[in-house]
């Protein structure tokens, strides 16, 4: 096994986009950031130095982090943001996943701009894949481009604001030439393929916000992986990928010679975020030799794409994923939890016109101020919290229409090698939306999903306890549920939350503390040397 290492400066730099020049946060000026490679079982050392005026911090999502939960990267659960003008050094192994998984910044929503690809390859090579060796690789980015200050739009979720949010979605960067701003039309993301070869995509929704519906007009996709698991080939000619997801898929260049769109398409569902128009980027695959050259007269072909309100491509995408191989899915469940996934209006947020929290169980997750969770868990100071919350506070609530909420720090301890399965309901009815709900530290099990609110005698014979897909990021359909089972297999603390930013920041959040174990081995380690500490200007958010 290699060692891997990067070193990601963080800096702000003027970008321009749809008529503007605004300046963005990135690491080491790219948008997407560096593409992290690596063998399964090579260790990783990224080296990040802040050179923004805010504090910073990068999550490997997906990424395991066996018994190193001090590199896992959620600002204020795991650690302190790192200050402006101070480095530190993140460590981990990749070991037992292959795939693409991706990284990102984990706090506010520097994320959007500051993310990228992170690909495991197999330790036997290529032709150790469980399908067809790919002619080549590529690596296709999903991300957002906000016609905002970041910061700015994180205070107005954070003080539960919710608006229009301008965004443009992007291609590896690139608007498209769907987005244009007076008539100057932004650059497509450009794909040459050669006839009758085949490609590996490794795809990546890195956007902030909205899911998205991934086609190449004329050609399908034979999904491979997904979170950085090998699943059941299954052979779509549309890609649905919440925000959070990463899935590998194969796409021969068997279509007649000719140039073809690649469109990312948001999903906007009915929330009361108004995007009023379509939103989407699209790329160009051209047949070589007929690479693009600018000529606008030779005609490109454009996929049909389903009506941008529809959910259902997703849920079934979804629900056709399985495991390659059979998996072994414990029985034996010692926590049985139930999560009411919504939104409310509360305005004693402040008094604005639309403020909006989002929640769990009627609890708005607030962000610790003083301390991350994980070095409170560490030091035994958990109790110092003031606003911590042990789940659940009371039976779970079933009733959508309730608006008493309250905001805390919701925890829920689990004990080292415990089985949880999770029954995840959003909201009902006409105006719902979809959660992608994420957890950090371990893969889980997806045993179902459905439509309504779950019925626990009926929705049981519905669980895949064969081959389910094993996941890191679970989609919650519109108007409906899916539940998840794991074990509670890594000590410290683990984010759970929504990957729909504006929803995470206004507390559709939780947070796992998972004991330590019996052994060495299963016992958190010490933190390592010059882990950043919050306090005075370090704390870039003001909770
Ligand atoms: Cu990709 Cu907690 O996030």
């Amino acid at each position: 096994a290699a060692l891997v290492e990067h070193t990601f400066v963080v800096s702000q730099m003027k970008m321009h986009h749809m008529c503007n020049d605004s300046l963005v946060t990135l690491v080491n000026g790219q948008f997407p950031g560096p593409t992290i490679e690596v063998t399964e079982g090579d260790s990783v050392v990224v080296h990040v130095i802040n050179k923004s005026p805010r504090g910073v911090t990068i999550h490997w999502h997906g990424v395991k982090q066996h018994n190193n939960c001090w590199a896992d990267g959620p600002a204020m659960i795991t650690q302190c943001p790192i200050p402006p003008n101070k480095n530190f050094t993140y460590r981990f192994n990749v070991i037992g996943q292959e795939g693409t998984l991706w990284w990102h910044a984990h706090i506010g929503f520097l994320r959007a701009t500051i993310h990228g690809a992170l690909i495991i390859r197999p330790r036997l090579g290529p032709n150790s894949y469980p399908f067809p060796k790919p002619d080549q690789e590529i690596t296709i980015v999903i991300g957002e481009w906000f016609d905002m200050d970041l910061f700015e739009l994180y205070e107005k979720t954070e003080n539960r604001i919710y608006g229009d949010i301008p965004l443009s979605p992007t291609i590896n960067g690139m608007l498209g030439d769907f987005n244009n701003c007076s008539g100057v039309t932004e650059d497509s993301y450009k794909l040459d393929v050669e006839q009758g070869k085949t490609y590996l995509l490794r795809i990546v929704n890195a956007g902030v916000d909205k899911a998205y519906n991934l086609k190449i007009a004329g050609h399908k996709f034979t999904v491979v992986a997904a979170d950085a698991n090998y699943v059941k080939p299954y052979t779509t000619d549309i890609i649905a990928i919440a925000s959070g997801e990463t899935f590998d898929a194969l796409v021969i260049a068997d279509a007649p010679p000719g140039r073809y769109y690649m469109v990312a398409q948001a999903v906007q569902t009915t929330e009361p975020i108004t995007q009023k128009r379509v939103l989407m980027s699209r790329g160009i695959v051209s047949y070589n030799p007929m690479k693009w050259s600018g000529d606008d007269t030779l005609e490109i072909m454009a996929p049909e794409l389903p009506d941008w309100h529809d959910e259902s491509p997703s849920f079934y995408f979804h629900g056709n994923l399985t495991s390659l191989l059979p998996q072994t899915v414990p029985s034996n469940i010692d926590e049985h939890m139930f999560m009411a996934l919504r939104s409310g209006y509360n305005c004693l947020y402040g008094g604005a016109p639309h403020c909006t929290v989002t929640m769990i169980n009627n609890i708005s997750f607030q962000h610790p101020s003083t301390m991350s969770l994980l070095q409170a868990h560490y030091y035994h100071t958990m109790r110092n919290i003031s606003s911590l919350l042990e789940y659940p506070i009371g039976p779970p609530m079933l009733d959508f229409n309730q608006t008493r909420t309250a905001t805390a720090t919701l925890v829920k301890k689990l004990r080292y090698n415990s089985t949880v399965e999770i029954v995840l309901q959003g909201p009902p009815g006409q105006m719902s939306y979809t959660n992608p709900m994420h957890l950090h530290g371990h893969d889980f099990f997806i045993l179902a999903q459905g439509l309504g609110y779950y019925n626990p005698e009926k929705d049981v014979q519905k669980y895949n306890l064969v081959n389910p897909s094993v996941k890191n990021t679970a989609h919650v359909p519109m108007n409906g549920w899916t539940v998840i089972r794991f074990v509670a297999s890594n000590p410290g603390v683990w984010f759970f939350h929504c990957h729909t930013e504006h929803h995470s920041s206004s507390g559709m959040a939780m947070a796992f503390v998972v004991e330590d174990g019996p052994t060495v081995e299963t016992t958190l380690p010490p933190p390592p040397t010059y882990y950043p500490s919050c306090g005075g200007q370090n704390s870039i958010v003001e909770y």
